[in-house]
């Protein structure tokens, strides 16, 4: 029988990074210089759905990313599948009177339809909720029997933030210390619950596709920065240390000063690379300016923003209270159809504006 198609559906969230990774020291393994620290977002939003299936009928593996196809020869995809094929087990669908052996596996093809409800490549962190995604819907797939910590290490191979969308709550990445990268892996810090009065609101400055994409970038920062040895050296190692008190102990103010602090320094050493790369723009700043505001008004501080490579903030508010007083502040700053490009903001469960 050779017109059987088994199929697996997974959706993963996307992550943002509060203690940021920025720069390789292995650039075919994809292995940090430094560990860094995320937070899981809710997977009603920011999430990539992804489907794969395989069928004796399929004559060589293929994958569509928002409705077009693209090319599965790059480096990233192809360490992905064949890490997977190589811990495939063998599978039985009673049912459908299927049964596939492991070896099997290796000459058998898949096809993967991938969809991201938001903007791709816009410094959003698609590919962490897609790399994620797809290693662990081919994982299921192939019945491979690994924890997560082994499928982050997989996933980290196709693009590093990845490998901290294998969980929800806040998760780090350890950098590792072997040339093979066996150990750089991520650990679930805290699950979703423990600090569940977090609101994450993300104000969507421009949609467009960053121009510097993070592979380029960072391979810039690390040869022509002078700042980001002592960055991930001196600065991330403390960082670190104390994000991880502050998560544990709920520590608002802690948490929002190292969580903006850090977010200024990747900035930072972005623009001290050569040549300077920019992320964030002109509204990005004026969202700084509106929240430090505001925070030094309220005498401790109610939001926490942090900008990946991309324009857009994304703003953590001490609670719901606090995302409310940040939105009303927001449309009075950037009223919608302004001359700023402030498009949408969202927020919790709802999409407020668009
Ligand atoms: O995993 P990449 O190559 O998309 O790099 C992500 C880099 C940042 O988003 C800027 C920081 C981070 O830790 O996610």
């Amino acid at each position: 029988l050779q017109n059987w198609v088994l199929m697996v559906t997974a959706q993963t969230p996307t992550n943002i990074a509060v203690i940021k990774y920025w720069g390789k020291r292995d650039e075919d393994l994809i292995l940090a210089i430094n560990d860094s620290i995320s937070v899981t977002l809710d997977p009603a939003h920011l999430c990539t759905t992804t489907t794969v299936a395989v069928s004796p009928a399929f004559n060589q593996d293929r994958m569509w990313l928002n409705g077009k196809e693209i090319s599965l020869s790059g480096g990233r995809y192809q360490n992905c599948l064949r890490e997977i094929r190589a811990r495939a087990s063998d599978v039985e669908d009673e049912n459908k009177g299927i049964k596939i052996a492991k070896k099997d596996w290796q000459n058998l093809h898949v096809h993967i339809v991938s969809y991201n409800n938001f903007p791709t490549a816009a410094g959003l962190a698609s590919s962490a909720a897609g790399f994620a995604c797809l290693v662990f819907s081919l994982a299921k797939l192939m019945n491979v029997q690994e924890d997560n910590g082994k499928l982050s290490a997989i996933a980290r191979q196709g693009s590093g933030s990845a490998c901290r969308s294998l969980y929800g709550g806040f998760v780090k990445w350890i950098m590792g210390k072997e040339e093979n990268g066996s150990d750089s892996i991520a650990v679930q810090l805290v699950d979703e619950k423990h600090w569940d009065e977090l609101v994450i609101i993300i104000a969507v400055v421009s949609s467009r596709q960053k121009e510097t994409s993070s592979t380029s970038g960072m391979r810039d920062t690390v040869e022509t920065s002078a700042l980001i040895e002592h960055r991930a050296k001196e600065v991330v190692p403390k960082r670190i240390i104390h994000m991880e008190e502050a998560i544990q102990n709920r520590d608002f103010p802690t948490f929002a000063q190292l969580t903006c602090a850090d977010s200024n320094q990747f900035h930072a050493v972005c623009m001290d690379t050569s040549p300077p790369i920019f992320y964030m723009n002109d509204t990005s700043h004026r969202v700084i300016g509106c929240v430090e505001k505001w925070n030094r008004s309220e005498g401790t501080p109610q939001v926490a923003y942090t900008f990946d490579a991309g324009p857009n903030a994304v703003l953590i508010a001490r609670n719901r209270k606090a995302a409310t007083l940040m939105l009303q502040r927001l449309l009075f700053h950037f009223p919608p159809n302004s001359d700023t490009d402030l498009n949408s903001y969202v927020i919790g469960d709802k999409s407020i504006l668009k």
